[in-house]
């Protein structure tokens, strides 16, 4: 039975009604790791289980890039005030237990998936002006709804005072695996499973200096565990956090 998440309902990160809880006891996941290692599933049951939202930072690097290529879909005549125009077209909007970006008030769950944003979504994410307007954005959220945010610096830079902080990695060729069953390919070849592991490759060379573990992170690596394990494992680490977090304000030291 999921848990309903603390903290209202209400998009757009920093509208909505009042919010139930002091800003004391607000408790913000951060859930990290490279690309294809299982984060944004995982942050999205651990969510639902320990009555949180989730919030997909990936999904609004994601959302920037597809608003953008709808402004230009000619990438080398991209400016800087197209992306301000662009942000400006994407909304997070509540779902029972996560935030989701969406494009002019449109579901955008397909069109951020496929080739197109996949392909330039690392270059938007390489763009300061890109990366203020995501973080920005998840903060706001912290301030009114107890989240677990998975990205690639949430740890690092977006919360470095994050109640819990998981760090997850898995083997290539088992990030690889895994993403093609999850594309529907029902029994991978391993010459599948080669090229879907050169791409990975790639894209954790580009994406490489902003996905940093940080120093007090948990790192799990979950090449041999089932889901089920890594989601029971990481639920029982925020409620170990939130306890923690409970003692510290009954002592005053909120
Ligand atoms: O996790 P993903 O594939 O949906 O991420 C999309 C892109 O956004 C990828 O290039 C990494 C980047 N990203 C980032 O730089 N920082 C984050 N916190 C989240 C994602």
């Amino acid at each position: 039975m999921p848990a309903r998440p603390r903290g209202g309902g209400g998009g757009g990160g920093g509208g909505g009604g009042p919010a139930p809880h002091g800003s004391r006891d607000r408790i913000v996941v951060a859930i990290d790791g490279p690309a294809a290692s299982g984060k944004s599933s995982t942050a999205h049951l651990v969510a639902t289980r320990a009555g949180l939202y989730h919030v997909d930072s990936g999904a609004l690097y994601r959302a920037a890039t597809a608003a953008q290529l709808r402004i230009q879909p000619d990438v080398s005549r991209w400016t800087e005030a197209q992306m301000q125009e662009a942000v400006a077209l994407v909304t997070l909007v509540a779902r029972p237990t996560a935030f989701r970006p969406m494009i002019a008030g449109a579901d955008i769950d397909l069109e951020i998936r496929g080739p197109d944003v996949t392909r330039y979504v690392s270059l938007v994410a390489q763009m300061p002006a890109i990366r203020g307007w995501v973080n920005e954005q998840v903060r706001a959220l912290a301030r009114r709804h107890d989240i677990v945010v998975d990205g690639r610096d949430i740890g690092t830079v977006v919360f470095p005072d994050a109640a819990l902080k998981v760090f997850l990695v898995a083997d290539p060729w088992e990030r690889a695996r895994r993403r093609l069953i999850e594309r529907h390919v029902r029994r991978p070849t391993d010459a599948d499973i080669a090229e879907e592991t050169d791409r990975l490759v790639q894209r954790d060379a580009r994406d490489a200096t902003q996905t940093v573990q940080a120093k007090d992170a948990i790192l799990i690596d979950t090449t041999t565990l089932t889901q089920e394990e890594q989601v029971s494992r990481i639920v029982a680490l925020v409620e170990a956090a939130r306890a923690r977090a409970a003692e510290r304000g009954s002592d005053g030291r909120g």
